[in-house]
């Protein structure tokens, strides 16, 4: 996504302004340095909700590769039969499960991969195969290649076999098909009709009892037109039993990763410039069940040693996307891992007590912490080594747990101290962020032991709400401990933003930035959506409204709040400028169900102009963000209180809506983009119309 550049300096520079009484006047103290702003004031967060990697971020284009994802019936996958009159298949599950009968269960690959998908052809007069419908369609671009790979064997029909002395029934005889199928396999890119063939090539399936993977290159044609109604499939045409697992399909990834992600998705992130990554979750750390936490040692190595795991939001993950992913990605993007550690706590409600019962639950977040920046001497750090990544990655930040205030029974207390002591023992220099805050639950805080370092706040609010407490920072005591915004969001537009919550964003993130020397990291959530609705044969993609950035399998766009989250990203200095204000408009909220429950009758009137300003004293740029969260234009005085001299032109770069709802989508993915422009007059003392519907960033140059 491309900013648009330009440059009406002299349209703009030359608008002149009556300064009334009511003009709200800002004025920034140069006269003395402010505090540092913090650097890793803005992340990510990220966790598998909304189809974020297994359809989204993580490039495997084959849903359900491994046929796990629904014991039943191979979701995602259809027969494909071109003549039933000349042609008999069927396909089936096999998994690797006791309740599948004996004969059936011989087709395990690893621990990991036990459940398979059996094509059986019974005639074979035309073509018959396997059609995977990817993550709401395979994405087709021109002259593009994907690598194709997937096990296979073929066999005759089983013959019935009883296990000596078992007393299980004899199992219904199956038809006796003969195994005719060595020889050439074919493996197409086609359309779902079957009628258009985007890419194809074949392998030779040998005569073997053993599983073989098999890989080819499937390669795009220059004139081909992107498409994402497409299908993957393998077929056939000679009798026989075939099975399949582990079927993958990678487009071009980021940097040519082997096993990667997006380039596409991958290019927004690290647009943004953020110096973080918080993972695995959210929800997705903590799972259902004490059972289900994000399970990261079966996460790494090999794809064939990885089971996926249940998931925290409707669906299977894959897990293609482990925990070495997860650190490559913050490699990639320019910042440090965030990393959650499961603490004992599911999403159910079950928490593991403090004490012998929860340690091995420390003794694995250890091995996790070692895994990320143990020496290659270490185990962990060994295994890492051996994964490909011998450099240990930076990690400064441990969180235990996540949103553990949900835990009513108080039980956080002693699990943060047991594992804050134990992190500490063994790495003195990490520190470790506790997911109950203060301010929102001052009866659960952990109060054992000295006060946590870090406290984790989560705010999902409306653009009132964002608005109302946009400087709820200013009153936060300075001597208590640091914050760190870990997930926050205005939640307003489906299932991306609109205008109206990014206006709530930037007015919090102003409120954030000049509260920088508290705020030390803040990160927005969630940061994916893959925005498919129901078809016939897969669900709605999405589970959470109101997110970052939006895709399908072809296309991606980011939300107005992504581009105000690039912008505060990407224009921030390291000195807080401290600011006054007067004047500042104020409008009237409407009355919620709260306040009558809290006996406000009158509504509380917030402000409609949010600003924040930060100094990067090594280029002297001056960083000034103006929010107007209004539908009328609003004129800003601006004193640049002991700046000396000021060149006249600035660079100046808006994001507008004509109305709160304005939004882009996937199919109009750039109604709302930033417009950079130069302004002239800069001055001293100027004056700035602020747009309607706007955030506005003016970078500001001292001259000598
Ligand atoms: O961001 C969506 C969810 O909101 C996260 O998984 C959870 O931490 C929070 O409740």
């Amino acid at each position: 996504m491309k900013t648009k550049n330009i440059f009406l300096s002299l349209l703009a520079g030359s608008l002149v302004f009556t300064i009334n009484a009511q003009t709200p006047k800002l004025t920034l103290d140069l006269t003395k340095p402010g505090a540092n702003v913090s650097p890793m004031l803005y992340g990510l967060m990220t966790e598998e909700i909304n189809h974020s990697y297994d359809g989204g971020l993580y490039a495997e284009l084959i849903r359900n590769r491994i046929f796990k994802d629904n014991p039943a019936k191979p979701d995602g996958w259809s027969l494909i039969q071109e003549d039933t009159n000349t042609s008999k298949a069927s396909m089936k599950i096999i998994a690797g499960q006791d309740n599948v009968p004996f004969d059936e269960r011989r087709n395990a690959i690893t621990g990991a991969l036990q459940s398979c998908l059996r094509l059986t052809v019974e005639k074979a007069g035309s073509r018959v195969g396997i059609a995977n419908e990817g993550y709401w369609g395979i994405p087709v671009k021109p002259n593009t290649s994907y690598k194709a790979s997937f096990y296979l064997k073929g066999s005759a029909s089983i013959q019935p076999f009883r296990r000596p002395g078992s007393q299980q029934p004899a199992q219904p005889a199956a038809p006796v098909i003969e195994d005719n199928t060595a020889g050439p396999i074919t493996v197409t890119i086609e359309s779902n009709d079957g009628k258009t063939v985007y890419a194809s090539g074949t392998v030779n399936l040998v005569k073997s009892t053993f599983w073989k993977k098999y890989e080819l290159t499937l390669t795009t044609a220059a004139n081909v037109k992107p498409t994402a109604d497409a299908r993957f499939v393998i077929s056939t045409n000679r009798v026989g039993l075939y099975y399949f697992n582990l079927v993958s399909l990678f487009p071009p990834t980021y940097k040519n990763r082997t096993n990667g992600n997006r380039p596409d998705l991958m290019q927004m992130m690290v647009d943004m410039k953020p110096k973080f990554l918080r993972f695995p979750g959210g929800n997705f750390l903590e799972g259902p069940l004490l059972t289900d936490a994000f399970p990261w040692k079966q996460t790494l190595g090999a794809l064939e040693n990885r089971p996926g795991h249940k998931g925290s939001w409707g669906y299977r993950p894959s897990d293609g996307l482990g925990l070495l992913e997860f650190l490559l990605w913050c490699e990639d993007i320019g910042g440090e891992a965030v990393l959650g550690v499961y603490a004992g706590y599911s999403l159910n409600g079950d928490h593991v007590d403090a004490g012998p019962l929860l340690q091995p639950y420390v003794d694995d977040a250890l091995d996790e912490i070692e895994y990320v920046m143990g020496d290659v001497k270490t185990y962990w750090g060994a295994k890492r080594a051996a994964d490909g990544h011998p450099a240990p990655f930076k990690l400064t930040y441990v969180e235990v747990g996540n949103e553990d205030w949900f835990d009513r029974s108080g039980s956080y207390d002693g699990r943060f101290v047991q594992f804050r002591e134990a992190i500490a023992k063994k790495y003195p220099q990490l520190i470790c962020i506790s997911t109950i805050a203060d301010a929102q639950y001052p009866d659960l805080m952990v109060k054992s032991g000295k006060k946590p370092a870090v406290l984790d706040e989560h705010y999902y609010r409306n653009s009132w709400a964002m608005w109302e407490n946009a400087s709820q920072y200013d009153k936060y005591d300075r001597k208590g401990p640091k914050i760190f915004v870990g997930e926050w969001a205005t939640r307003e537009g489906a299932p991306t933003t609109n205008m109206n919550a990014a206006l709530g964003d930037a007015a919090w993130m102003t409120g954030m930035e000049r509260n920088s020397d508290l705020i030390i990291m803040s990160c927005y959530a969630p940061l994916f959506v893959n925005v498919n609705t129901a078809t016939s044969t897969a669900p709605k993609a999405w589970q959470w409204d109101s997110d970052l950035i939006g895709y399908n399998s072809l296309n991606s766009y980011g939300s107005p709040s992504y581009y105000v989250q690039k912008l505060f990203g990407s224009n921030l200095g390291n000195k807080i400028i401290p600011m006054t204000a007067e004047n500042i408009p104020t409008q009237p909220r409407p009355l919620t169900r709260r306040d009558s429950t809290d006996g406000i009758t009158t509504p509380p009137q917030v402000p409609t102009v949010f600003y924040s300003a930060t100094k990067d004293l090594k280029t002297g740029i001056i960083y000034l963000k103006l929010v107007n969260t209004t539908g009328r234009q609003q004129p800003v005085e601006i004193n640049l209180k002991g700046i000396g001299k000021v060149l006249p032109e600035a660079t100046m770069i808006v994001i507008k809506g004509d109305k709160p709802e304005d939004t882009n989508t996937i199919t109009e993915p750039e109604k709302i983009m930033p417009v950079t422009l130069k302004v002239k007059g800069i001055a001293a003392t100027f004056t700035r119309p602020l747009d309607p519907y706007s955030v506005t960033l003016l970078q500001l140059q001292a001259s000598k």
